[in-house]
């Protein structure tokens, strides 16, 4: 049996979408999960998500949806997100999950009330919503959590039930600072046994009267748990604490919590302070990531500072973003994330280096050797420089330090770049082909080496490497110049450069449509369900053929400012010409047109994130864009069409279709 690993991250509330912290998060803790089961351990890799407190109370509430019903819904896109960045988790735990995780929370409560550390007693403080804490007074700046200053702090007043972590205060400091429970960085642990000098007893609890929604407090009705107490539990109730002994036993003691450091205190002193009271054994380490910086900025919600990680997967897929953000945060600091340094890091990093040497290598032999060689070039050199690399590499893999372990990767490649450049083999293929080949062997075992040290950072990279290199399932033992008397597959580029120009180009809405005013209007002298019309552009006029005359008198639609399709092939309806197309929302009983009251004739309608197409299309063409009446407005993708000064109005129920 291997050994067992156990990796958490902190478990994220689900009051939203998940954003680049999250991410950042749960890459770190999957490059740690890869990077130890590389080096031969069964990897227990839990996440998941922290449902109570009223962070979550609050934002189902303001989204006027039941709060399982909110949950769930953002669950799953947490669940879609992890899923798309490769993430390896073998546990999933939500809070709201009564078998799993309701009675191990309530064991551990009776655990630190038989010890005598919790106790009743009324209180009065301020508390932000965003940290679910309170805050004394010296903590805030203006009167305002420095975390969340965009929410106001609440002033709460109740009895509540409290933990004494003051207990435990000199014991904890003892042990973070002789690395019994290790904080990594330094300057985390620094910071905690700073705060420990001064740590008051906790509120542990909330009245239900003033929030319904939490794990009830044992024995007491009146009470719920305070949601950290709740939370941090999600670490020994995942693995079974309270309702698997054996699972618990062979998983527990975690050999590493990931979490932000605005948590710090949360994991480095109430947690282990609730273990040692309720006689449970430490985790090992504490890794405290710092925060993802969004072009230099905090991200901020309120102030627009927002990049959603979903957006950014799909703009340039899981291996660059994944090696972005680990390749962007220094241990014991913040990292910043931009677009443009995603580009440069791709074009110089990734393709530029990484990537070049790979398919450079793999080409060459297929093209020049069949694919295959005996031998490799013994250069000593070489692969001792190589090999303290990879050992670099796997010595900050250990310390969390992947922005050091990625320098290591690329180094290699580096090395391997030069060595080809160096021998050049393209030349020595006619003269010497022995030789040639042995040198390629040696760049394939570089590469192999590559894909293996790769694979905690971009594992669908690796694994397309392996492929291309006839071998599979590697580990970190593997990492050697052993491998001879091999035949690799076909090669192929694995990442592209980006062209910053095409990346942010946006797509073609098709449709040039413009606000035009009825002027005039006559019956068609040939068909008796179809009008004439006269329309304004502002600066020019145009005449337009629509079958209106069931639903509308000519008085109701003369002077309105309706919205017209400009760039539709001409026409001609019943031999009258038509230059565009009157847009209405519809049923099989109803037309009603839509409208721009307020807007200038001649104004072209926008929407957000398109280019509008000026091609001209043709009535197929147009009948492919769905576009539909959602509250009284028109929208396509779910994006409102509007003028520079107001929505285009559509006096029609949801869902009806524009035509
Ligand atoms: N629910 C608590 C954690 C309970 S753990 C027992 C919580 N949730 S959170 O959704 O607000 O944050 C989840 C994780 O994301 C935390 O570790 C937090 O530090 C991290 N991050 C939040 N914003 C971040 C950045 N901007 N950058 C990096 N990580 C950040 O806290």
């Amino acid at each position: 049996m291997s050994e067992i690993f156990y990796v958490t991250t902190a478990i994220a509330y689900p009051n939203g979408r998940p954003h680049m912290g999250h991410a950042l998060e749960i890459i770190e803790a999957d490059a740690i999960a890869r990077f130890q089961r590389l080096m031969g351990k069964h990897v227990t890799f839990q996440t998941g998500t922290d449902e109570h407190g009223s962070k979550n109370w609050e934002a189902a509430k303001k989204a006027g949806k039941p709060i399982m019903e909110f949950l769930n819904e953002n669950v799953a896109v947490f669940k879609d997100l992890y899923r798309k960045l490769s993430i390896s988790t073998t546990h999933f735990i939500r809070t709201s999950d009564k078998p799993k995780h309701y009675i191990g929370v309530q064991t551990l409560w009776k655990k630190l009330m038989a010890a005598g550390d919790i106790y009743k007693k009324n209180y009065s403080g301020l508390y932000c919503v965003g940290c679910e804490s309170f805050k004394t007074e010296k903590e805030l700046i203006e009167g305002r959590c420095p975390v969340h200053p965009t929410r106001e702090m609440q002033t709460i007043e109740e009895e509540n039930y409290f933990f004494r972590l003051s207990k435990y205060k000199d014991e904890l400091s003892e042990i973070i600072s002789t690395d019994r429970y290790r904080i990594i960085p330094k300057i985390r642990k620094n910071e905690i046994l700073s705060f420990l000098k001064q740590a008051n007893d906790i509120s542990f609890s909330r009245p239900k009267k003033s929030l319904p929604w939490g794990i009830p407090v044992p024995d007491d009705d009146e009470h719920v748990m305070y949601v950290w107490c709740d939370a941090l539990s999600n670490y020994i109730t995942g693995v079974g604490y309270g309702r698997d002994e054996q699972e618990f036993n062979s998983t527990w003691p975690c050999d590493v919590h990931v979490v932000g450091k605005d948590i710090l205190r949360f994991h480095a002193a109430f947690w282990p302070a609730m273990l040692i009271s309720g006689g449970v054994e430490l985790p090992k380490k504490l890794f405290v990531h710092g925060f993802v910086t969004l072009y230099g900025r905090k991200m901020s919600k309120s102030e627009g500072i927002v990049i959603d990680p979903s957006d950014q997967l799909q703009k340039f897929g899981v291996d660059v973003f994944r090696f972005c953000l680990l390749s962007s945060m220094p241990i014991d600091g913040d990292g910043d994330y931009s677009e443009e340094a995603v580009i440069t890091k791709t074009n110089n990093e990734l393709v530029a280096n990484l990537t070049n040497f790979c398919y450079r290598t793999l080409s060459f032999l297929k093209k020049n050797c069949r694919g295959s060689f005996t031998e490799i070039d013994a250069d000593k050199n070489l692969s001792a420089q190589i090999l303290a690399l990879a050992k670099k590499a796997e010595n900050n893999f250990q310390n969390f330090n992947f922005k050091e372990s990625i320098k290591a990767l690329l180094d290699i490649s580096s090395l391997g770049n030069k060595y080809f450049q160096d021998r050049e083999p393209w030349k020595l293929i006619k003269e010497d082909t022995i030789r040639s080949t042995k040198i390629l062997g040696t760049c394939i075992n570089i590469a192999k080496i590559i894909s293996i040290i790769v694979q905690p950072v971009m594992p669908d990279f690796s694994e397309k490497l392996q492929r291309q290199l006839g071998l599979k399932n590697l580990c970190w033992n593997d990492i050697n110049f052993k491998t001879t008397n091999h035949t690799i597959n076909d090669a192929q580029i694995i990442i592209n450069r980006i062209n910053a120009e095409e990346l942010n180009q946006k797509p073609v809405f098709p449709l040039d449509l413009r606000v035009a005013k009825i002027t005039d209007i006559k019956l068609h002298p040939d068909a008796e369900k179809l009008y004439i019309e006269t329309i304004d552009y502002g600066d020019n006029t145009s005449q337009i053929v629509s079958g209106l005359v069931p639903y509308y008198k000519p008085e109701e639609l003369l002077g309105k400012h309706v919205i017209v399709v400009t760039n539709l092939k001409k026409a001609k309806l019943r031999g009258v010409e038509s230059y565009g197309m009157l847009l209405a929302a519809g049923d099989e009983q109803t037309v009603i047109v839509l409208e721009a009251p307020n807007s200038a004739p001649g104004s072209r309608i926008q929407l957000e994130g398109y280019e509008i197409g000026s091609a001209r299309i043709t009535i197929d063409d147009f009948a492919k864009v769905a576009l539909t009446v959602k509250n009284k407005n028109v929208v396509y993708q779910d994006i409102v069409l509007k003028t520079d000064v107001e929505n285009i109005f559509a006096a029609a129920p949801d869902g009806f279709k524009i035509s």
